[in-house]
């Protein structure tokens, strides 16, 4: 048991370094590729009125009857804390009146109210991308094709591709009428939840966990098996554009996700390395959501990766413990000033600077310079000031070189380590 007088809510989860660089590298890498698919951000509240989940991920998902971290605010007003980015997305492109078609990126923490394990928390994060007026199935092999790129890039290397397609509101209904009479017939099999399902939103028994439901689940009837012919050919062409970008996918048939919105293409990516939580994201076609938000017929598409799970499943990417990081050191009280304003210029160079005010010794900032993590230290010493050179020790090699002081930022640079 640990001594602190405070600890973090069950499910919530700290970044401290070096975990928070880790964070933000991913973060500054999603960031680069979604702008390189021209997507621009967008920053939406991290909580909604109870509704807008309501009406789109959906009342009969677990998300809504059993997840959600809805509150009454001091003026009686249900507000619910976001548990995925799409619904607040959509609401605010409609509000700010955002020009369609436009590609949106987002990213920050989300609230679902889960059993706790590895993988899964109650406060997580997300990077999500949605196209909102782009109909073409083209762009959810390119969004497909996104997800698939990022993974790569971090080194996720046993990633693969689940994919289905879900039918449109033309094709459901009887998808929908063939499910619910296979269902009916082996209602005696289905858990308790399935039961509720099944009166409230059929669909949604794919979502159950429970392995005899999920038994039975592998004899129902497909959703693909009753696409309409309009169906059937974007699917087709969804496929034939990932087979042309070089990309592996697996059919699946159960794969519904657990949101409401979704019609025609789904998708997830998952990972060996996770055990039971193995989805790293997923995301799929929305084409009715935008028009059931109030705004005009708008197709849309988008996925949602899940950061605490990217960062649970990608290799290490430091080589050392060093980082961009220079430390100052001075060996006397004569060199305080000269090193305070290297440390300034070294910063107004770019180079992340620090050094050591509380110092009596050189030794003890040699040793909070390695505590820190810095990539080199940059000795002012008396001797050196009147030679023009500065002592330029590398932590990483511990070699230790005279440099020139109007040559530190270059040399400097040259050691800093990612
Ligand atoms: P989702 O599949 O519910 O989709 O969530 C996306 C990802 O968020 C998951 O694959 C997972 O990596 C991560 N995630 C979800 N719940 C947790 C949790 N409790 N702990 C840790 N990670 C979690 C959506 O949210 C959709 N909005 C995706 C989308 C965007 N569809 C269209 N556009």
């Amino acid at each position: 048991m640990s001594s602190f007088k405070h600890s973090r809510p069950k499910g919530t989860q700290d970044f401290a370094p070096p975990q928070s660089d880790r964070k933000h590298r991913v973060e500054e890498l999603f960031r680069h590729l979604a702008g390189l698919y021209g997507f621009q951000e967008i920053v939406i509240p991290v909580f909604e009125h109870t509704e807008v989940f309501i009406k789109s991920t959906g009342v009969g998902s677990d998300i809504v009857t059993k997840q959600m971290y809805t509150f009454k605010d001091r003026a009686g007003r249900s507000l619910t804390l976001r548990p995925e980015g799409t619904p607040g997305v959509v609401r605010a492109a409609l509000e700010n009146r955002v020009r369609m078609p436009c590609r949106l990126f987002y990213l920050g923490p989300y609230f679902r109210y889960e059993r706790p394990q590895k993988g899964r928390t109650r406060e997580f994060n997300q990077l999500g991308i949605e196209a909102l007026g782009e109909a073409s199935p083209l762009v959810d092999a390119e969004i497909i094709g996104f997800g698939d790129s990022f993974f790569r890039e971090l080194g996720i290397a046993d990633c693969t591709i689940q994919l289905n397609s879900i039918g449109c509101r033309e094709c459901r209904p009887l998808y929908r009428q063939n499910l619910v009479g296979f269902l009916t017939r082996h209602r005696d099999e289905l858990c308790n939840d399935c039961h509720v399902r099944l009166e409230r939103n059929p669909l949604r028994v794919f979502d159950c966990k429970n392995s005899a439901c999920q038994n039975l689940l592998a004899q129902a009837p497909k959703p693909r098996e009753h696409l309409c012919s309009e169906c059937d050919r974007h699917f087709s062409e969804v496929r034939e554009a990932l087979n042309r970008q070089g990309l592996q996918y697996e059919l699946n048939d159960r794969l519904a996700r657990g949101l409401d919105y979704y019609n025609r293409t789904t998708f997830e990516y998952l990972s060996g390395r996770l055990g039971a939580q193995d989805s790293l994201g997923g995301g799929g076609r929305y084409d009715y959501l935008v028009e059931e938000f109030g705004g005009p017929e708008t197709p849309a598409t988008g996925l949602a990766i899940g950061l605490d799970r990217t960062m649970l499943a990608m290799p290490e990417l430091e080589q050392n413990k060093r980082r961009r990081l220079a430390f100052v050191v001075w060996m006397s009280d004569a060199e305080l000033e000269p090193a305070r304003k290297l440390l300034d210029q070294l910063r107004a160079e770019g180079i992340p600077a620090r050094m050591d005010f509380d110092a009596g010794r050189p030794k003890r900032q040699f040793k909070l310079a390695d505590a820190a993590g810095a990539s080199c230290c940059v000795i002012v010493g008396p001797d050196e000031l009147t030679r023009g050179v500065y002592s330029l020790k590398d932590l990483l090699t511990g070699e230790q070189t005279e440099v020139p002081v109007n040559t530190i930022a270059i040399q400097v640079r040259a050691l800093l380590r990612d």
